[in-house]
This record gives structure tokens, C-alpha cells and sequence, in this order.
């Protein structure tokens, strides 16, 4: 089993750092996270520490999701949502947010035939319509081509807020109300949920959150309520398979009580 699941993700090990047969043999398989959240930071540092502008540390940054998607899609895990823009972002300057919307546009052009052969479906969480069109038409090319896929379910969260998120829910539910069409009694977290542009996928299990923060920054209020977390200092640019695998290992010795006891 271990040879089988090492030769599997060879394809998937960067040159410089290989995940390690004592990493890959502490996995178990059979529970993995299914969900697996990602907090994309660090790129502007990672840039900063070589003397370079944040554009190169952001393109950095892709090759790590690039990564991140390889390793869930050779291990089986069935979804990534991971933060690539927030509501907040819009406060940078213009030169770093069209970067970042140039850098989207370039990653789903080149990379979407690929992603739809492996078996991924691309989704997109957030105010798309707030976006720039060219984003918004690359979206949407991607979105419709992968829509039948289901190795991996890859969530890009753009334009997203977790409270933003829960107040465009909150309005629908109140036009819904309004219109007759729901009991305002009948209220309940369910009744929430189908209103959260995570509507038809499960919580995290697994929050990870590289660059040394400790802070959830507006990321899936919501859907984190009972994930683990698991923090590292190492740089978004930085985050190797080895890291992702190490991420798992740890998960997979947590004891999850939702509240109850074991
Ligand atoms: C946070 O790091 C990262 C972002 C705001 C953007 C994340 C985007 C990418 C990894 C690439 C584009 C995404 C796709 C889907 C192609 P930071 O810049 O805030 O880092 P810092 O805290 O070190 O400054």
C-alpha cells in the first residue's frame, strides 16, 4: 500500500523538496479529510525577502496551488476551496489588483484543459459580478467546461467575504419571506445553508493557513464553525507537498468532538 500510494505521488513532488515515504506511510487513506480549506498568504513577503516586486511573489503563489491541487487530486481529496481574493483586497493598490485578476485569467486559460483531464471541477465562490469582465467570461468558460467533473472540486474563493456572504444569504431569505415563499419560523441553519455559495458542498475539514498568522481574516465564517486549523510560518510560495502531506498526518491525529464528547 505505502509503495502504491508513494509511486502515486511522485508525479505530484516538487524537485527540491520530496515528501518523505515515513510521511506518506503515516497516511491513512481511509481518513482523509474530505474538505480541505486553504488562506493563500505570504506571497508579498516571500517576494519582499528577495528583493522583488509582490507580482513575482503572487505567480509564486499559483505554482503552490498548482501543488495543493496535484496533491489532492492523487490522494483523493475530493474538495479545495481556497482563498485567492477577499472583499477586503480591493484596498490594494490598483498595479497589485489587476495582477492578481490578470494572474486568475492567465492561470484558467492555460491551465483548464489540464484541470478538466484530471478530473477537476472549477467552482467559484464570492461577488463574481464585481469582478472584471475578463475574469468574470474566464470564470464562467471554466466553470461550464469542468461542470460535470468529480475527482476534485476546486473552489475559488474571489470577491469573497464570509460576512458578505452571510448578508447576501440573509437578503435572499428575506425576499424569499417577503414573497411568501418561506415560513419566517422555519428559519433554521439548513434553511441557511442553501443560501451560502457553498450551498451543495460539505464544511472543512481541514483549515490551512500559512505565514505565521492567527487570524481567520473573513475566510468561510460559517463553514469553519468545527474545522481544525493547522498553521504554519512557512510562506504561501514556500508550501510544498511535504508541507500539505504534513498537514494531514497532524489532522489525522486530532480527535474531532463537534461539541459532544468521544
Ligand atoms: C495573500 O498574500 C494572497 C493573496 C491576497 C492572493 C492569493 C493569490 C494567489 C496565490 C494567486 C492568484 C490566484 C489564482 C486562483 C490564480 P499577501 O500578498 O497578502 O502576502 P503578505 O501578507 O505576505 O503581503
Amino acid at each position: 500500500m505505502a509503495k502504491w500510494i508513494s509511486r502515486m505521488l511522485g508525479s505530484a513532488v516538487l524537485p527540491e523538496k520530496q515528501a518523505d515515504n515515513h510521511q506518506i506511510n503515516e497516511i491513512d487513506l481511509s481518513r482523509l479529510p474530505q474538505h480541505v480549506a486553504i488562506i493563500m498568504d505570504g506571497n508579498g513577503r516571500w517576494a519582499q525577502k528577495r528583493g522583488l516586486p509582490r507580482s513575482v511573489g503572487h505567480r509564486a503563489g499559483v505554482e503552490s496551488l498548482r501543488t495543493a491541487v496535484k496533491v489532492c487530486t492523487n490522494i483523493g481529496i475530493k474538495y479545495l476551496t481556497v482563498y485567492a481574493f477577499s472583499t477586503e483586497n480591493w484596498k490594494r493598490p490598483k498595479e497589485e489588483v489587476d495582477t492578481l485578476m490578470n494572474l486568475l485569467v492567465e492561470y484558467l486559460e492555460k491551465e483548464v484543459a489540464e484541470l478538466n483531464q484530471q478530473g477537476v471541477q472549477i467552482r467559484a465562490y464570492g461577488d463574481l459580478a464585481g469582478l472584471p469582465l475578463a475574469a468574470q467570461q474566464a470564470l464562467t468558460r471554466s466553470i461550464n467546461l469542468t461542470a460535470k467533473n468529480n475527482k476534485l472540486v476546486l473552489g475559488l474563493c474571489l470577491n469573497y467575504g464570509g460576512r458578505a456572504e452571510i448578508v447576501q444569504a440573509v437578503n435572499q431569505i428575506a425576499a424569499e419571506v417577503k414573497a411568501g415563499k418561506i415560513d419566517p419560523g422555519s428559519i433554521d441553519e439548513e434553511v441557511i445553508e442553501k443560501f451560502l455559495y457553498t450551498r451543495d458542498i460539505p464544511d472543512p475539514d481541514l483549515l490551512i493557513r500559512p505565514a505565521g498568522e492567527l487570524r481567520i481574516s473573513n475566510y468561510l465564517l460559517w463553514q469553519l464553525a468545527y474545522t481544525e486549523f493547522w498553521l504554519t510560518d512557512v510562506l504561501w510560495p514556500d508550501f510544498r507537498e511535504e508541507h500539505f502531506l504534513q498537514a494531514i498526518v497532524d489532522y489525522q491525529k486530532r480527535e474531532r468532538r463537534f461539541g459532544g464528547l468521544l
